[in-house]
């Protein structure tokens, strides 16, 4: 039972806008020629499948068939966060009391919360309920301290506002339009929207509709102290840097092997485990859809901070405020603590 009443801290986040990101300004560096072409290569398929120690394998992923190297980069929406920021972010260190399983995956954990398998930007879990929260809040309306709306963002400021200002459930300000195209993922690029702080439903009020996180946090970067914080609290947002062989990944444990830097992306670490080859992982989950990568999902070498993935990770406390009415005080007690 104590298990199921930890899934409300689970708290899954606003990945989806760092990753539906467009990042025109960057390009200047890369050659046009390189910036047009196909992000897919014949070429890194065969090197990565051919070569036995690689530990993954690659393939032309139906998700990306159509990209250049320049619209690959427009996912890639994550800034190095400033240094300022940093310092003032608590750090959570865990020490090395607890034993920790040799595997882990937070679907099986908290098998009630179906949204942590969802690979498309839902949010999942407060409190036993399922909670949606509005991408397009944080998109337009957390301004530039939360970076530069559809140029791209910081992580921790995006968890700042959600502890500041909350964040309106997607039913208030979808993320989706008419169409069914998803604000700005739809080609081409949108700009950033505008922020009108009011719901697109007549009978639903903004206020009422934000939701709130009690804090925001950064976890060090020990594989330890990550694991254990995914282990109690469920998992947490890290951000990385993607090399174009990423963007081939099919199955297995990936690592750079090949290709130049994209950009930097937000990603959703899940679990852990070890391959039958003894490396040890992290299992993660993508928003490249399900037809991107394993069904959606990856995983990474673990404890050699690979790409960067050991060394932004960042979560959140889910707060009652403004979630069902009718919980008790000991429901609300248990998420404060980390
Ligand atoms: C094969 O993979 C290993 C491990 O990633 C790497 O060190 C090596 O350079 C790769 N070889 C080729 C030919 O790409
Ligand atoms: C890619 O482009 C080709 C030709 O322009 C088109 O026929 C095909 O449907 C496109 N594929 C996807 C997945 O959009
Ligand atoms: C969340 O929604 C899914 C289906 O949409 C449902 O299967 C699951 O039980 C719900 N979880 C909770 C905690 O209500
Ligand atoms: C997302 O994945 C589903 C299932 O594989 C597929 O039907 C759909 O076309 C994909 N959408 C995109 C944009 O790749």
């Amino acid at each position: 039972m104590a298990r199921a009443r930890i899934c409300i801290t689970v708290l899954l986040l606003f990945i989806a806008i760092l990753t539906f990101q467009s990042q025109v300004k960057a390009e200047t560096s890369m050659p046009q020629i390189k910036h047009d072409s196909k992000i897919l290569q014949e070429s890194i398929v065969e090197r990565i499948n051919k070569n036995a120690t690689a530990g993954w394998k690659a393939d032309m992923s139906p998700r990306f068939s159509n990209y250049t190297v320049g619209q690959f980069k427009h996912l890639l929406g994550v800034k190095p966060t400033p240094k300022g920021v940093l310092q003032s972010t608590p750090v959570v260190t865990y020490p090395k009391r607890l034993k920790l399983p040799n595997q882990f995956d937070a679907r099986t954990a908290w098998p009630q919360c179906g949204t942590i398998g969802r690979i498309l930007d839902r949010f999942c879990i407060q409190f036993d309920t399922n909670v949606s929260l509005s991408v397009n809040d944080l998109l337009a309306c957390c301004g530039f301290m939360c970076g530069d709306g559809c140029d791209g963002g910081y992580p921790i400021a995006a968890w700042r506002y959600f502890v500041y200002s909350g964040v309106v459930t997607d039913e208030c300000d979808p993320y989706f339009d008419n169409s069914g195209c998803s604000h700005p993922g739809c080609e081409p690029e949108y700009p950033t929207p505008k922020c009108a702080r009011k719901c697109v439903k007549q009978n639903l009020l903004w206020k009422k509709s934000k939701h709130y996180s009690i804090k925001a946090y950064r976890i060090s970067s020990d594989p330890y102290s990550i694991m254990a914080e995914v282990y109690k609290n469920g998992p947490v947002e890290v951000a990385f840097t993607v090399y174009e062989d990423f963007a081939h990944y099919k199955s297995g444990v990936y690592k750079h092997t090949t290709g130049d830097v994209m950009g930097g992306h937000a990603v959703k670490l899940i679990g852990w485990g070890t391959s039958d080859e003894g490396e040890d992982y992290w299992v993660l989950a993508n928003q490249w859809n399900r037809s991107w990568g394993d069904d959606g999902y990856f995983k990474i070498r673990r404890g050699t901070n690979e790409c960067g993935i050991e060394e932004d990770v960042v979560a959140g406390t889910p707060s009652a405020r403004n979630v069902v009415q009718e919980f008790s005080d000991a429901d609300i007690s248990l998420d404060a603590s980390i």
